[in-house]
């Protein structure tokens, strides 16, 4: 596997494929990778001829009081790990490679209205950073797919409306969220919390699961489910941020009619704020 930090190499090395009609498909990460993200390459493997993973702890998608500083760097482990799974090209570009006028004086993206709902509410501007460095990505990589993680199910969302409204050559592919063996859906963020609050965690998904039962028996009081779950979490030590049963096209609160569902959950746990979700059709 071939590591590269500048846009320029990287589009060299991608040349002779491109020419050769190769299949690039192409896994953003932030890094600090694990089985989740190891999925997202045998995806993408499975799909294209080449695959290339980017590396960039994205400042713009970070909200002044959260984790940019102390997010984890780990270059050295993800380099093996990128290699062992058959990843091509790791492409660790620095900020100044991808904000070369800086931050501020960089051109953005906006997705209008769904960028707003739930984690964008909780995080102003965060998908507006994710928007603006998936495009930037794309320019730079130039893929025939990426892959993306359904765990971040309105991140996914964002950029399939994006490159569906700025008509990016891109197919957008979401693959379904790993977890442990408890039901924890994997998370770089994992990595914060202590022993007793990993046990915790799982409860996060045993109420998706719990409500999305309900739902196939047969429950339509939304709101009523959404308040005994976060009770429920709050009851085992999570501090509420959002709980909702949506529409899977547009992330709409669900009316009773709906039969495509999905219900998105986010909630802090000590250090952590987990998020999680999960589909039902009913
Ligand atoms: O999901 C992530 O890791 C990030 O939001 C992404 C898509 C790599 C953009 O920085």
């Amino acid at each position: 596997m071939m590591t590269i930090h500048t846009i320029a190499e990287l589009r060299s090395a991608l040349r002779e494929a491109r020419m050769a009609g190769k299949r690039i498909g192409f896994v953003p990460t932030m890094g600090n990778l694990h089985e989740g993200h190891m999925q997202l390459i045998d995806l993408a493997n499975s799909k294209s001829d080449i695959v290339v993973s980017s590396i960039f702890v994205n400042p713009l998608q970070f909200g002044l009081n959260e984790d940019l500083d102390s997010y984890p760097r780990t270059l050295r482990e993800d380099q093996e790990k990128l290699s062992a799974r058959g990843c091509d090209i790791l492409f660790a570009p620095t900020n100044d490679e991808v904000y070369p006028h800086g931050q501020d004086a960089q051109t953005q993206v906006e997705v209008p209205l769904i960028s707003d709902l739930y984690c964008g509410a909780s995080r102003p501007g965060h998908f507006r950073g994710v928007a603006t460095v998936v495009t930037k990505l794309f320019g730079m990589v130039q893929p025939d797919l990426a892959v993306f993680g359904e765990k971040d199910f309105q991140q996914l969302m964002v950029i399939r409306r994006m490159t569906e409204d700025l008509s990016l050559p891109v197919e957008i592919i979401g693959a379904p969220i790993a977890r442990n063996e408890q039901g924890l859906a994997l998370s770089s963020r994992n990595g914060y919390l202590s022993a007793e609050e990993l046990a915790t965690a799982v409860h996060l998904n045993a109420s998706l699961r719990h409500v999305a039962a309900r739902l196939q028996e047969g429950e339509r009081d939304f709101s009523a489910l959404q308040e005994q779950a976060q009770q429920t979490l709050e009851e085992v030590g999570f501090k509420r941020d959002y709980y909702v049963i949506c529409r899977r096209d547009d992330l709409q609160p669900a009316s009773a009619e709906d039969k495509q569902l999905v219900i998105l959950a986010a909630a802090r746990l000590g250090p952590a704020r987990l998020i999680d979700n999960i589909q039902i059709d009913l």
